[in-house]
């Protein structure tokens, strides 16, 4: 994989991390999981992804978000990978999801891809965790030893999902709940933040803040009207980026605009606002390096909220339904 030897020495300090806290935290998944049960796994889960990145970049950023939102919902259990059917309501509509949510399409060639080497063997949960990593790196982040070992789920909670996943209109302390309910920490969400870092929002999500707030930066927001317009309803589909700086680079740009007040998101700004996590936002603006760091160990952290492991759940077949 390709890295600058700034995150060398990251990963490097990472393993050591890994090898010290593995038992600790959970005893169950491992990095090692499949070598010998699917040793082409990594290279077939990067092979597709880096084609589908090729075609458009916007959805490392899609499969990022599909991993956070299958992570926060009763654990990494690929449940948000489920299709509502006549007979089963899944996530792919909760309130955050519906018309938002992207990326079925990846996953599902990901997963015939290593269904042909490995028939049988490998999670649709550890897919997406390992897609997720791939993105990042494939975007310029930073790299990680990703755990696997994650069984699926044959249940999903559309109710679960539109509770345990901040709307944008979450203020910091909403913020930092969300994460402290599934043992996230305040710094981890400031981290993993930073993943707006790529990807793109609709404008029915930030159009209250574009027209409304006062804490934002004045040619900002005109530039975001111009993509948004007023009335409600009208253009809500509209696409901007939530990095307007290099919206395919996995850099710290984010924080350096939310320093300018260019937060896209009302939830964005609130992390720098005055309030208690001024100081990280302000750490990770000046040290990219801190920012990758930090991030890796909290998208660790975050894989490891409640696996299905040994004989709890399945190995899918295919991703959308139980086998
Ligand atoms: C801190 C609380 C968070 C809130 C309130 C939030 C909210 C949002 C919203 C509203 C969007 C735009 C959705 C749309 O308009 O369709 C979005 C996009 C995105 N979010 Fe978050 N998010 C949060 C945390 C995270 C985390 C932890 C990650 C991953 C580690 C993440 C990754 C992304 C990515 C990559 C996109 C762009 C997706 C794309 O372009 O398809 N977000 N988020
Ligand atoms: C979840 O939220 C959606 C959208 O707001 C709503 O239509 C749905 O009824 C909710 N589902 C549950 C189970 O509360
Ligand atoms: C802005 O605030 C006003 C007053 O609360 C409200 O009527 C209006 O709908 C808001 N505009 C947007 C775009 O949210």
């Amino acid at each position: 994989m390709a890295t600058s030897s700034s995150s060398f020495g990251a990963i490097l300090t990472l393993a050591l991390f890994l090898l010290f806290s593995e038992s600790v935290i959970n005893a169950q998944l491992s990095t090692n999981y499949y070598s010998e049960s699917c040793p082409d796994l990594f290279s077939t889960v990067k092979c597709t992804l880096e084609s589908a990145i090729a075609k458009e970049t916007r959805i490392g950023a899609s499969i990022l978000r599909l991993f956070f939102h299958d992570c926060f919902v009763n654990g990494c259990d690929g449940s948000i990978l489920l299709d509502d059917t006549s007979n089963f309501i899944g996530e792919k509509n909760a309130a955050s999801n519906r018309n938002s949510v992207r990326g079925f399409d990846v996953i599902d060639n990901i997963k015939s891809a290593v269904e042909n080497v490995c028939p049988g063997v490998v999670s649709c949960a550890d897919i997406l965790a390992i897609a997720a990593r791939d993105s990042v790196v494939i975007l310029g982040g930073p790299d990680w030893y990703v755990k696997l070992g994650r069984r699926d789920a044959r249940t999903a909670s559309q109710a679960a999902a539109n509770n345990s996943l901040p709307p944008p209109t979450s203020n910091l302390n909403q913020l930092i709940s969300f994460f402290s309910n599934v043992g996230l920490s305040t710094k981890d969400m400031v981290a993993l933040s930073g993943a707006h870092t790529i990807g793109q929002a609709r404008c029915t999500s930030f159009k209250a803040r574009i027209y409304n707030e006062t804490n934002i930066e004045s040619s900002f927001a005109k530039t975001g009207r111009s993509n948004c317009p007023r009335p409600t309803g009208s253009g809500d589909n509209n696409l901007v980026s939530l990095d307007i700086q290099t919206p395919t680079c996995f850099d710290n740009s984010y924080y350096k605009n939310l320093l300018q007040k260019r937060g896209l998101l009302h939830s964005d700004q609130q992390l720098f606002n005055g309030g208690s996590t001024d100081s990280i936002v302000r750490s990770y603006s000046n040290s990219q390096n801190s920012f990758h760091f930090d991030f890796a160990v909290a998208m660790i952290k975050m894989g490891d909220i409640k696996p299905l492991t040994g004989s709890k759940g399945e190995i899918r077949k295919n991703c959308r339904k139980r086998n």
